[in-house]
């Protein structure tokens, strides 16, 4: 009888004492019976005379195998919405044992002489095996139980008061916790394209109570461009149960920031985005705010001024159908050169929402929800620019940075009170 046969022995034996406790012990016995099995199989095998292998003829068979396992792997652990860096994470662990059984290959060694040999290779292959593991891991972004426990832990968050900073912070906690980074972007931060970037798509210019209902109930209304099969599901149902009436307070209170006083929002799927310039049903929407028929906007038309076909009803209103026409000189310390066709989107927005001071042109961002000032520029833009006339759509913007993200905020950039 050979020593490791018993070693496997002695497991299997111990296991059938387990199982006699718990299911796993059952599935110990079995495992350990099949590797007796196969072993005593494989000695049966006659060994073949030892040849001194290239490195080539070492990897040959290992690489196309790793490289399969890794991608099955990676594949796996996207399913089971790993964040990325665990994916890369465990891809790593599959190249280790590459390189661990490439090494063990690379030189054929001597049949032991001693039982001492054995037990010294056994150690050393051991040792071998555990330093590269550890050296290769320590690497790697480690998880720590105390933080993760202590996230567990956490007394339930209680609101005193309506949004004020703190409430947002401990938004963006509930929506770190509840792994939606794990979809979503918010702007710059996050690596996930799965669901839409909450930051460009500026979920913060959306009601409460809409925000809301696409947390709690998500297939309900489908967000624009995530109507494949994969994403259509993506979003889990279960938010409902699991957060607090106060965590999903201050979570919205988080995503009501999420706007960009600079560019018009962007809907789709990354890889096919597109801004709501181009977009069919905004611009109908924005057509309903410019004529003054939209539910809520009502009180304000600007077709009143600017002409229901754009031709200007009051003298001095910008005529929206001649692209080069220039931007206001009233507004000082405040003027572009630009002509209207090539108007930036934060300009745009700048006179839509502040108005021109000393002229009926008021700051209707003072009054209006800002969701509906948007696609109402983004219809005023067609008097020049009609929708079925254009070859292309227009570009959509980078993603902004973090640095000019704080510049907003700096350079007064948000209307105050946030419509
Ligand atoms: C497993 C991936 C996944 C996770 C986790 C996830 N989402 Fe989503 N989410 C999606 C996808 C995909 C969509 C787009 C499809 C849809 O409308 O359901 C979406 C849509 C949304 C929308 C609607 C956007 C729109 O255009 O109206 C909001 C808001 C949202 N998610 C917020 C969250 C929040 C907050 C969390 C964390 C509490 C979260 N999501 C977690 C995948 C996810
Ligand atoms: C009460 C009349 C009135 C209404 C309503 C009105 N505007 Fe105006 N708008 C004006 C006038 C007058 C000007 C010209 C201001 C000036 O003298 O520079 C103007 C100018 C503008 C400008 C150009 C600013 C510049 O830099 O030259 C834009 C863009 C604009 N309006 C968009 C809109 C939009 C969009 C709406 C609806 C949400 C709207 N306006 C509603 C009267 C109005």
């Amino acid at each position: 009888m050979k020593i490791d046969m018993i070693i496997i022995g002695l497991i299997a034996g111990l296991s059938g004492l387990y199982a006699l406790h718990s299911s796993f012990g059952v599935a110990g016995v079995g495992a350990g019976l099949a590797v007796m099995a196969i072993y005593a199989l494989l000695l049966k095998v006659k060994a073949k005379k030892p040849v001194e292998r290239s490195l080539f003829h070492n990897i040959r068979f290992k690489l196309p195998i790793i490289l399969v396992l890794a991608g099955i792997i990676w594949v796996m652990a996207g399913k089971f919405n790993f964040p990325v860096w665990w994916q890369i994470e465990f891809v790593s662990f599959a190249f280790v044992g590459f390189f661990f059984f490439t090494l063990l290959d690379l030189k054929t060694l001597k049949q032991e002489k001693s039982s001492w040999d054995w037990l010294i290779r056994l150690l050393a292959t051991y040792a071998l095996a555990s330093s590269i593991f550890i050296v290769v891991t320590a690497q790697l972004p480690q998880f720590d139980p105390e933080l993760e426990l202590a996230k567990l832990n956490r007394p339930p968050l209680k609101l005193a008061d309506a949004a004020g900073p703190e409430v947002i912070a401990a938004g963006r906690e509930v929506f770190e916790n509840n792994k939606c980074f794990n979809c979503h972007k918010v702007f710059w931060e996050g690596n996930s394209d799965r669901g839409p970037n909450l930051g460009t798509k500026q979920i913060g210019l959306y009601n409460n109570d809409y925000i809301k209902e696409q947390i709690l109930d998500p297939r309900k209304k489908q967000s624009p461009g995530f109507d494949d099969p994969k994403s259509i599901k993506a979003m889990p149902t279960y938010y409902g149960d699991d957060l607090s009436e106060d965590e999903l307070t201050a979570l919205v209170a988080y995503l009501k920031t999420m706007r960009d006083p600079t560019h018009m929002p962007v809907e789709g799927k990354y890889g096919d985005q597109w801004t709501w310039w181009d977009d069919k049903e905004v611009l109908a929407e924005g057509q309903q705010v410019f004529e003054g028929v939209h539910p809520a906007t009502e009180g304000l038309s600007c077709a009143v001024c600017h002409g229901k076909d754009g031709t200007p009803m009051m003298t001095g209103a910008l005529d929206f159908r001649d692209e080069n026409n220039k931007d206001t000189d009233k507004i000082e310390g405040d003027h572009s050169d630009k002509l209207l066709k090539d108007w930036p989107d934060d300009l745009w927005y700048r006179r839509v929402t502040r108005g021109v001071p000393n002229t009926p042109m008021a700051p209707w961002g003072m009054i209006f929800e800002h969701l509906y000032l948007w696609k109402a520029e983004a219809y005023a833009r067609t008097f020049h620019d009609p929708l079925d006339k254009r070859t292309a759509r227009r570009p959509v913007p980078p993603v902004p940075s973090k640095e000019e993200i704080e510049s907003w905020t700096t350079k007064e950039m948000f209307l105050d009170p946030l419509l």
